[in-house]
């Protein structure tokens, strides 16, 4: 099989140390299918890119068939089929929101515009670099001759932080848990909605209904509980760790290309909205999505009940403020 290639950037940092061992030991795209390495970084983050290759080298991976380093975005999505934008500006003490915008605007603009230029057709992006949505659509803005649905944002952390709570209050393997969705902005006014979803094919709600002494008390624990504990978990873990989520991001990550590329179960990805649950065209937003290989379908005609359309809303209108910033700034039409 002819290898894949795929573009990393921030490759020396620490999302990008903990992702290229799981892309080389085949977990993202599978272990028959051969991978060439392309990482992109910033002159001062070089070094720390050479410092990875070199141990990948090291761990004599055989499904590594090259990796080439560079900080010139059109050499490093060169014939790219699989772009992995990690890479991103922090948010500083007394930046606001526009700042932040504006400054990764300065990064996903020119990404998109190189991918546009010299990606392979058929490309797939993931964004991961925060604000995740509003960079996919920066990008997806830069990139006119490649389809706005290619540029996908990672909530698939969301999804996965919701399925291991849900998981463990419930007493059960991840894996009997389908069916969660996550809706909205990657950001703590996201929504993990449980109302479709099931353990071992019963209604969570139900079953949380049983073991908490009835439907009121379930809400109340998804209310108080559950919805806030997963959508500030990236805050939950700056606090406790000291530095921001790293191998469960790259897991995502894995998880997110893989589901797109290989196909798989339903799951949740920031993806282009058509209009689709009312959330507004042009957005990327995190739908129910499910993939047949060929790249991300938002799952059509589930009920939103009156809880849930408002703490949709209450999620896309972050994203249409994020969108209106970039707009302002002539950033994005
Ligand atoms: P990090 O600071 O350790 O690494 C970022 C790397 O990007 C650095 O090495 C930097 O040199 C590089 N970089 C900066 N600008 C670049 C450019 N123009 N081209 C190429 N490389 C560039 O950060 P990290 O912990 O790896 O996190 C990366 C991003 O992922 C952050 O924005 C973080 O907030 C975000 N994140 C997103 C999710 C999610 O679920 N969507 C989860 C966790 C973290
Ligand atoms: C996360 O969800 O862990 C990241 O987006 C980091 C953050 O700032 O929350």
């Amino acid at each position: 099989m002819d290898a894949t290639t795929i573009t990393l950037t921030g490759a020396g940092g620490q999302i990008g140390y903990a992702l290229l061992f799981r892309i080389a030991a085949g977990d993202m795209l599978g272990p028959d299918r051969p991978v060439r390495l392309r990482l992109l970084e910033i002159p001062a983050g070089i070094r720390a890119a050479e410092g990875a290759a070199l141990e990948l080298q090291d761990c004599a991976f055989p499904l590594l068939a090259g990796i080439e380093i560079s900080d010139d975005p059109v050499e490093a999505f060169d014939g790219c089929e699989v772009a992995l934008l990690v890479g991103a500006r922090p948010r500083k003490a007394g930046m606001e929101r526009a700042d932040l915008l504006a400054a990764n605007a300065g990064i996903f603009g020119p990404q998109g515009a190189a991918l546009n230029e010299v990606a392979a057709d058929g490309v797939r992006i993931v964004v991961v670099g925060n604000p995740a949505n509003t960079n996919a659509l920066i990008a997806a803005a830069a990139a006119p001759d490649i389809p706005s649905e290619r540029f996908t944002a990672l909530t698939r952390l969301d999804h996965n932080r919701a399925v291991g709570q849900l998981a463990t209050a419930l007493e059960v393997n991840p894996r009997d848990i389908d069916g969660v969705i996550v809706w909205g902005n990657h950001s703590a006014t996201q929504f993990p909605d449980v109302s479709h979803a099931t353990v071992a094919g019963r209604p969570i709600t139900d079953v949380l209904a049983e073991r908490l002494g009835g439907a009121e008390a379930a809400l109340a624990w998804l209310d108080d509980e559950f919805v806030p504990r997963v959508a500030r978990r990236g805050a939950e873990i700056i606090a406790v760790r000291g530095s921001s989520s790293i191998a469960s991001a790259a897991n995502a990550t894995v998880d997110h290309v893989r589901s797109d590329i290989l196909g798989g179960f339903r799951t949740s990805a920031g993806v282009l909205s058509h209009g689709e649950y009312g959330v507004p065209e042009g957005l990327v937003c995190s739908f129910p999505v499910t993939s047949d290989g060929s790249g991300y379908q938002i799952v059509a005609d589930l009920g939103i009940d009156e809880r849930a359309r408002r703490l949709i809303d209450a999620s896309v209108a972050e994203l249409v403020a994020e969108r209106d910033a970039v707009r302002e700034l002539d950033i994005v039409p």
